[in-house]
């Protein structure tokens, strides 16, 4: 077992945080106005300003030799050479090898997995031209109008981001829709808005054996199979994207009609795979090419960078410093873009489901924080809602602020206003305002002495409160592919610093099981041994759906 907090390095950040806790950032950038130039980097069209975060030279020093010491950069080669770090699984971790041009190779257990990536995207590019340019057709002949979905987690959430986030690089006569929950609900409103006979279902599933996914798929081909069509036109309306072929060709699914991909693509990490299949029909083979090469550029920038140049790394490490010394225990995500709408979603699986864990690879019990509650809406309407916790609420909430130079609408001075903001937020949260000021601008305004001194500290801003920001010139295909690979290794790192296995999400499964046997009992009516609360409450809805 590895005793993290009884290390060198971490014992020496402990001391160093007991100096610099009380340290304000206005002093710091008083102190030293290079800052900025001192504490940002950029790489892959990426700038990275983390010069307002509560860290000297020093704190990096000994932040960057606690990843040394926790031999990070060993772990990245270890991972990219298809090693089974997910020992509990007994899988490799091979997101990064989708993103490898076709002109590399990469021998894993024998086989050279790029072959094998490259042989299933030919099928995909096939497949989305076809559904593109018109020749693929549904069953009375008409071209494609709307594509659904149909998956969970990692198997919605990541496509459904992109799709969102490259919504101006969308093919405009094509439709998209997600269908992700049980609640019938989200398909019964899906199913109401399409045509059977110009919609492609994509089921999208690693397992197969997701319930959520299965009982929406059932829907899908029920409701298909209610309109004009057979089941023989299914083959035109239904493909699937699976590692199990097995479960597809039972579904009925024509095997020819998957595309498939392999147990070391975790769900999470998939959207690189051929569950980004609604990702290539919406944007086109090409800008997914550039979405894959975005990432691919981040992860030689990851593998090649030194650690104080190396834009994960550092982000990590920042993390670290305050979940693990400042004690803060959720991390906002902050995009100033509209389309990166659904990115804190996103995000909190990559994040949560990878790092929100309590024993060590070796099974340990961890005694130190691991991974925080990721959250966030975008910018500028998070501010009118849950920005005054973070500018004056008793917690810490270190945030990323991320937005793009260009905008992808250049309406009026939208976008000035929109970067206004986006540079005022951070300023803000940095420098705060004192007592002081808030009395000099009440007096200012004429108010009285009484009255100033009653208001005055509702308007203190504490200020000292640490950000990230994050920028890229333009929202491309190649730049949001880059930000992505960016936050997984992000999450890569803490893992390893905090030694949980990042690529396993047994916590899932309890919920799992339990409403496997729940489903029974309310099917048969029967409820079975439960606690008082859950045996009351099964009853209460038995009882009521009887009446
Ligand atoms: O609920 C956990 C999970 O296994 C995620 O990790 C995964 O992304 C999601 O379910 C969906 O799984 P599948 O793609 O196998 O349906």
């Amino acid at each position: 077992m590895r005793d993290l907090v009884n290390t060198h390095e971490w014992k020496a950040l402990q001391s160093h945080f007991e100096v610099i806790r009380d340290s304000h950032m206005r002093d710091l950038f008083t102190e030293d106005p290079d800052r900025f130039n001192k504490f940002s980097v950029s790489a892959c069209d990426v700038l990275l300003d983390y010069s307002k975060n509560r860290i000297t030279s020093e704190s990096l020093d000994l932040l960057v030799a606690l990843a040394e010491a926790c031999d990070v950069k060993a772990e990245v080669q270890r991972m990219y050479a298809g090693e089974r770090i997910n020992s509990t699984e007994d899988r490799s971790v091979l997101h990064t090898a989708l993103r490898l041009p076709k002109t590399e190779s990469l021998v894993v257990y024998g086989e050279d997995v790029v072959e094998q990536i490259h042989a299933v995207s030919d099928h995909a590019n096939a497949f989305v031209n076809k559904v593109r340019n018109k020749e693929w057709t549904g069953y009375t002949g008409k071209p494609i109008t709307d594509i659904v979905n149909i998956g969970i987690g990692g198997s919605d959430l990541g496509p459904l981001m992109v799709c969102e986030a490259l919504k101006p690089w969308q093919q405009k006569d094509l439709n998209f829709h997600f269908v992700s929950n049980v609640d019938g609900s989200h398909i019964a409103e899906v199913i109401n808005q399409v045509d059977m006979q110009t919609t492609l279902f994509i089921i999208a599933s690693k397992t197969f054996t997701t319930q959520e996914t299965l009982a929406n798929a059932r829907s899908a081909r029920s409701a298909f199979l209610t309109s004009d069509a057979a089941e023989k036109d299914i083959a035109k309306h239904f493909v699937a994207v699976s590692t199990n072929a097995e479960a597809v060709s039972a579904f009925g699914i024509d095997t020819n009609n998957m595309f498939r991909f392999w147990d070391w693509v975790g769900g999470r990490y998939s959207l690189w795979s051929s569950i980004g299949l609604s990702i290539r029909l919406s944007v086109g083979n090409e800008n997914y090419d550039a979405l894959l090469d975005g990432a691919y550029q981040m992860d030689r920038h990851f593998a090649e960078a030194d650690y104080k140049q190396n834009i994960p790394v550092l982000l990590a490490l920042l993390g670290v410093w305050y979940g693990n010394f400042f004690n803060a225990r959720s991390h906002a995500i902050e995009p100033y873009d509209q389309y990166l709408h659904r990115f804190a979603a996103y995000l909190q699986q990559l994040d949560m489901e990878s790092n929100g864990k309590r024993v060590q690879i070796d099974g340990s019990e961890i005694n130190y924080k691991t991974g925080p509650v990721i959250w966030g809406e975008p910018g500028t309407n998070g501010q009118h809602a849950f920005f005054q916790l973070i500018h004056q609420g008793t917690d810490m909430i270190p945030a990323d602020f991320i937005a793009p130079i260009k905008s992808q609408n250049a309406i009026g001075n939208h976008h000035e206003m929109l970067l206004a903001n986006f540079f005022a937020q951070t300023e803000a949260l940095m420098t705060g305002k004192t007592l002081q000021q808030a009395e000099s601008e009440l007096r200012d305004k004429g108010i009285e002495e009484a009255q100033i001194a009653a208001l005055a500290p509702h308007k203190v801003f504490e200020g000292n409160r640490p950000t990230n920001t994050i920028m890229v010139n333009e929202l491309t295909p190649k730049a949001l592919g880059s930000l992505i690979a960016m936050y997984e290794h992000k999450v890569f790192v803490q893992g390893k610093i905090w030694g949980v296995n990042s690529f396993d999400q047994w916590g899932v499964e309890l919920g799992k099981q339990l409403a496997t046997a729940i489903l029974g009992e309310m099917q048969s009516g029967k409820v079975g041994v439960h606690d008082s609360s859950t045996s009351g409450l099964l009853e209460h809805y038995l009882k009521s759906q009887s009446k």
